[in-house]
Formats: C-alpha cells, sequence, structure tokens
C-alpha cells in the first residue's frame, strides 16, 4: 500500500540519496541483497518476527516495520526462533516493560545456540536513557535499537546491522519529520488503522508518553484521505483514526482543521462503511464532534473517553484540565444526543495521595455515566515524570482494596449495558473465526461489542445482520438473520 518505487532504477552503485522516502529506497535494494546472499549460504529463506506490546499506534507502527521487511525479502513468521525478532516496546507502565526485559531473556538462549540471529528493540521504551544503558549493560547481545521518531529508517539500519558487528543504537529525541509513502503490512485486509497525528502535548502529570513519542503532530488531511482512498481501493471497509488526543487534531497544521472538519472529509470516501477512532480527550471534545457523530452514517457508535480518576483533586494533580462536573456534562450531553452510543473509558487507581473517599468518587462517576467498558489500571510511577516526584502516603494494600472494589462496579455496570441490546437485530463486521469454537465467527457491533455466531471463513469481511440472542457478561452469542 504505498507508490511502488521501481527498485530496479535505483543504483546502488552510486551515494545514498539523501531525499526521503528515496534513500529508504535504496537501503530496501541493499538490504535485499544482503538478506539473498544470507539465505543461498543457509540455502532457505530469512525469516522474521516482530512482537509487539503496546498500544494501537505501535501496532501500527509495526505494520510499518513488517512491509519493510516483506519488502526486503523476509518471510514472516509468528515464532521468535525467527532469523530477526524485533520488539516493538511499551513503556506506559512498567509491567509492560519487566515484559520484554523477559522474553530477552528468552531469545538471549536461542541466540546462543543460533549465532546469526539478530534481535532488534524499538518502540517508546527504548525513547528512555535509562532503558538503553541497561540494555547496553546487561542485554549486550542486541544488535539494533532504535526509537519511536526514526522507524521509517528501518531499512537503513538494517545494513548497519548486517556491516556491523556491534550493537547499532540510532534514537532522536524528537523530530517534526513526517515521512510517508513506504510500504507497510496490513494484518487485516478488511480493517485498518490510519495515524491521523503522533505525539502527544497533553502531559497528564503521570504519563510517559508525551517523553517518548515527541509533540503533537498532525498529518496534512489531504495525505490521510488518499491513504483512506487507497486501503478502499485494496479491500479495506473500516478505518480506525489513531492519535493521542484526536481532538486536538490539525491545530498545528498550515491551513488548521478541526477534527469533526476531517470525519466530514473521511465520511464522503466512497466504499467505506465504518470509521473508529481513538483516543478522545475530554477537554478538547467538541459540541461539533458530537453533532457529525450524530448525523454520521459510518461513525462508529462508540467513543472512548478515557476519565483516569473521578474527584476533582485528583485530576487537577494529574493535569487533564476538566473537574468530574465538566466530565459528567460531557457525558450526559452524548448520551443525550446520541441515545444508542456506548461509552468506555480508562481509569487509574493509586495515583499519589489518592484515597478511598476519591475512588469513591469515580465510582459514582462509573455508576452515573454507565460505561459500556473500563480499562482499569493501577497508577505505574514513570521516571521524568511530575508525578513520580509527589509523595504517596497510601500503601499497597489500601490500592488493592480501591481497586478490586471500583473494578466490582465497572464489571456490574458492564454487564448491564452490554446486555441491554438482547433480543436485537444489528449489523457486525465479522473479523475472525473464534478461536475456541471453528463453527463460530466473531464480528463487532457498530457499539464495538463482540458477538460470536454460527458461520464460516467466507463471511470474513463482510457486514452481515445478527440476532443478538444472548448476552455473556461482556459478549453477545448470536444468529444471523
Ligand atoms: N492518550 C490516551 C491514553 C494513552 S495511554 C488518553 O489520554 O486517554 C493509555 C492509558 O494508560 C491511559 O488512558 C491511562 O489510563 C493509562 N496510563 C497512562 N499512564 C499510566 C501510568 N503511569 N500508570 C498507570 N496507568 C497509566
Ligand atoms: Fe498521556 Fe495524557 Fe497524552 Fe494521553 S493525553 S497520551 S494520558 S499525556
Ligand atoms: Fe505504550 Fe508507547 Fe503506546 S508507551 S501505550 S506503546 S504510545
Amino acid at each position: 500500500m504505498y507508490n511502488e518505487i521501481d527498485l530496479d532504477k535505483v543504483d546502488l552503485s552510486l551515494e545514498p540519496p539523501s531525499e526521503e522516502p528515496m534513500r529508504q529506497y535504496y537501503f530496501i535494494k541493499k538490504a535485499r541483497k544482503i538478506v539473498e546472499e544470507e539465505s543461498k549460504r543457509l540455502g532457505r529463506r530469512l525469516t522474521a518476527d516482530g512482537e509487539t506490546f503496546g498500544c494501537q499506534m505501535n501496532a501500527k507502527d509495526s505494520e510499518k516495520l513488517i512491509g519493510i521487511l516483506e519488502n526486503i525479502g523476509f518471510e514472516m513468521i509468528d515464532d521468535e526462533s525467527a532469523d530477526l525478532v524485533f520488539y516493538n516496546t511499551c513503556t506506559v507502565r512498567d509491567n509492560a516493560n519487566q515484559r520484554v526485559y523477559g522474553r530477552l531473556g528468552l531469545v538471549h538462549s536461542m541466540k546462543k545456540k543460533n549465532p546469526h540471529k539478530k534481535i532488534a528493540l524499538c518502540g517508546c521504551m527504548m525513547q528512555e536513557q535509562t532503558v538503553i544503558e541497561k540494555i547496553q549493560k546487561s542485554y549486550s547481545f542486541v544488535d539494533l535499537i532504535f526509537g519511536t521518531h526514526n522507524i521509517y529508517k528501518f531499512a537503513e539500519l538494517l545494513v548497519a546491522m548486517y556491516s556491523s558487528d556491534r550493537m547499532v543504537i540510532d534514537i532522536w529525541k524528537d523530530t517534526d519529520k513526517i515521512v510517508e509513502d513506504l510500504p507497510a503490512q496490513r494484518k487485516y485486509s478488511f480493517k485498518s488503522g490510519v495515524n491521523i497525528m503522533y505525539g502527544c502535548n497533553n502531559f497528564c502529570s503521570y504519563c510517559i508518553v508525551p517523553y517518548v513519542r515527541g509533540r503533537e503532530r498532525s498529518r496534512n488531511s489531504k495525505d490521510i484521505i488518499r491513504e483512506i482512498e487507497k486501503l478502499v481501493a485494496d479491500g479495506v471497509i473500516e478505518v480506525m483514526l489513531l492519535g493521542q488526543n484526536v481532538n486536538s487534531y490539525g491545530k498545528n497544521l498550515d491551513e488548521p482543521m478541526h477534527f469533526a472538519e476531517l470525519l466530514q472529509e473521511v465520511e464522503k470516501i466512497e466504499g467505506l462503511e465504518r470509521i473508529r477512532f481513538m483516543t478522545s480527550h475530554p477537554k478538547d471534545l467538541s459540541d461539533e464532534l458530537i453533532q457529525v457523530m450524530k448525523h454520521s452514517k459510518k461513525i462508529c457508535r462508540h467513543l472512548h473517553l478515557p476519565l483516569q480518576a473521578g474527584s476533582t483533586r485528583i485530576l487537577t494533580a494529574m493535569n487533564r484540565r476538566y473537574t468530574k462536573e465538566q466530565y459528567l456534562e460531557l457525558a450526559h450531553k452524548i448520551r443525550r444526543e446520541i441515545p444508542d452510543i456506548s461509552i468506555t473509558t480508562d481509569i487509574i487507581v493509586g495515583f499519589p495521595g489518592e484515597t478511598a473517599e476519591d475512588v469513591n468518587e469515580t465510582i459514582e462517576v462509573v455508576k452515573e455515566v454507565q460505561y459500556d467498558n473500563a480499562f482499569t489500571f493501577i497508577y505505574s510511577k514513570r521516571t521524568g515524570t511530575p508525578a513520580a516526584s509527589m509523595p504517596n502516603p497510601i500503601t499497597d494494600e489500601e490500592i488493592k482494596e480501591n481497586f478490586d472494589r471500583l473494578l466490582k462496579v465497572v464489571q456490574e455496570t458492564a454487564r448491564k449495558r452490554v446486555g441491554r441490546l438482547a433480543g436485537q437485530i444489528h449489523s457486525a463486521l465479522v473479523e475472525e473465526i473464534n478461536e475456541h469454537d471453528n463453527t463460530l465467527v466473531s464480528g463487532r457491533l457498530s457499539n464495538n461489542t463482540i458477538v460470536h455466531f454460527p458461520g464460516d471463513a467466507s463471511l470474513i469481511g463482510t457486514i452481515v445482520n445478527v440476532k443478538l440472542v444472548e448476552a455473556h457478561g461482556f459478549y453477545y452469542i448470536g444468529e444471523q438473520v
């Protein structure tokens, strides 16, 4: 899915061009040669595996990296025994980091048996200096490290890696560059994520994302539309517009544009059936957006609206820039205007100084908004963020108690909300064969609820009407009508 450039015209006897993306095509061709030679030596195709640890934006980056690997001639497999493994890391909470270190231990023993194996690390964790130091010291078998701002250079970095017997490290602090038109793989043929912006400027006091993803940069709307048009021509019927705070889309463009306007442009694309987006920051969610959603035939009836905390005192300390009352007013307005919408959220428990009373306020909000689903996280201290130096007198036991109390309410509310559609007929986009029962397929309703129903692979990628026969907690068992 890119403007195919004729690699035959790339002349490797010349110096690499300085212009992007041409420079990367030069290195793709160069890397192909290396891979061909290595394959000849081994008498088989070289394999590669990509492991993703983070959010949808990370997953999208992995598709770009895999696209480059496939173009270079690697056979992609889903197994860490591959000749090249990349780990696309996340550092939003410490457990994400720990998982990566665990996997590195495992892959090290594989590398000892297979010395030509290459290991690459990239993604958000790599933007932290302390992580790089730790890897240099304790995981010196890693071959390549790069960050979030230079993934488009993957081919060039691979050539550097294959030409060096030392660890290659290339980390940029930030960038204002957006390099496009490189190959990208797509995990699904019928749906795709589309970046509309990169980075984040919000600096919520607990969050590391602005430090590892850099300043907010919106893509030009014409490039976004062009990309979606190509995807649709390729068979995609659902897109997910991706950004850390999509509601502030377009602010830094030469010709500023609001997110609601972008959505209206995307809606016009013929052949596109469904539009989703993630994530919305409550402070920037405009009335125009609500109206555009209300009147749209394509925008899905789902809004992910992270609350983080229900107590205004904690929200202020979190630098979220809304109060409990403002959030509730917004949620009510959305429910009033779009009654069939499902609202989901993220909540953090255990932010420094958060008491049981504060969590009671969060529980009140959950009960009042009636979320269709809520992702609850225990606060994880991130070095370098303002919250990391805030005193926290609350014990781990208290945090755990608060967390369990909240989770109970979240689950009760979600079960009730999700179950309200029982007996109705809704359209579902069939995504895959059911993981546990291959006589069933799994589809997604506009409001993001999953329904499993009898069907076969021929339905994958189509939108069908399904009767929601029985609610099972967070999903339905249904039948096609
Ligand atoms: N841009 C999105 C969130 C991206 S991170 C937004 O603003 O909503 C996804 C979620 O991880 C956040 O919504 C938050 O709930 C959680 N999170 C972020 N930093 C965290 C931390 N330090 N500890 C625990 N959870 C965190
Ligand atoms: Fe993190 Fe806040 Fe930006 Fe979301 S909006 S990525 S929580 S700083
Ligand atoms: Fe994680 Fe980076 Fe996403 S820190 S949540 S992968 S932006």
